[in-house]
């Protein structure tokens, strides 16, 4: 049952929604009733536009990190795609610059050659040469299981 307190507040609950009611029916708030659909609808078309541009780019346009001191004049977003081929099949493209790497691999020497790395793109470059973990980081890791 409801105490004298809560039947008060229940009693003027009512009353509120009553006179909203009203006034809704007599047209006192057609204007606003009509304008904040029309507004939220145009909110989520600018969200909905907004992820659209981001995932037609297939990436977020914001560094995960700095790049390593070999590659530090590449930082920025003028140079993403000196190293990524943007798209919804992204990759990395490295030989475009590391031409000496391209040719010994192209000639089948070297310690590249050995590693047998999939044409077509770069991403298994990473695997052994991780950017964006700072200006600090070794770019070159021994996997020394490959070796
Ligand atoms: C010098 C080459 C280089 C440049 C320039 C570069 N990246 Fe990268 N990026 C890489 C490499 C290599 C990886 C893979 C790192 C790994 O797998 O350890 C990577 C990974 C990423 C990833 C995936 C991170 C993850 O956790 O999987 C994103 C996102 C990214 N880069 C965005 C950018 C953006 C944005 C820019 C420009 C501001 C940029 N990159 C510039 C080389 C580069
Ligand atoms: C825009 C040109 C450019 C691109 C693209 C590029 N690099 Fe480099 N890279 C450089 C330059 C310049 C250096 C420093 C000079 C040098 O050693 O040749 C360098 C150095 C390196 C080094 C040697 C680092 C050291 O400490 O000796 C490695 C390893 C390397 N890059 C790997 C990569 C990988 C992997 C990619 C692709 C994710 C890549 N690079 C993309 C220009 C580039
Ligand atoms: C399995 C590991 C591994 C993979 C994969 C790999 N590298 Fe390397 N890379 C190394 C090691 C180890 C060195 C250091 C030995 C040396 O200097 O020759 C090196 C050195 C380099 C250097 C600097 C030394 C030089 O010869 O100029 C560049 C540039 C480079 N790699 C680019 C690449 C590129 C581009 C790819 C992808 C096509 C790639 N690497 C894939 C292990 C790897």
């Amino acid at each position: 049952m409801l105490n004298s307190r809560q039947g008060v507040r229940v009693r003027a609950l009512q009353e509120r929604m009553a006179r909203a009611l009203q006034d809704q029916r007599s047209g006192r708030f057609r204007r606003r009733a009509f304008s904040w659909p029309l507004l939220r609808a145009l909110f989520l078309l600018a969200i909905v536009a907004a992820v659209g541009c981001l995932s037609a780019r297939g990436f977020a346009p914001i560094s995960p990190g700095p790049l390593s001191r070999a590659h530090e004049s590449l930082n920025g977003a003028l140079h993403c795609t000196d190293c990524h081929r943007f798209g919804s099949a992204a990759t990395l493209k490295c030989l475009s610059c590391h031409t000496e790497i391209a040719g010994r691999l192209g000639a089948g020497k070297g310690l590249h050659a050995t590693y047998k790395l999939p044409k077509g793109n770069d991403n298994a470059c990473s695997k052994c040469h991780s950017e964006h973990n700072g200006e600090d980081f070794a770019l070159i890791k021994w996997d020394t299981q490959d070796l």
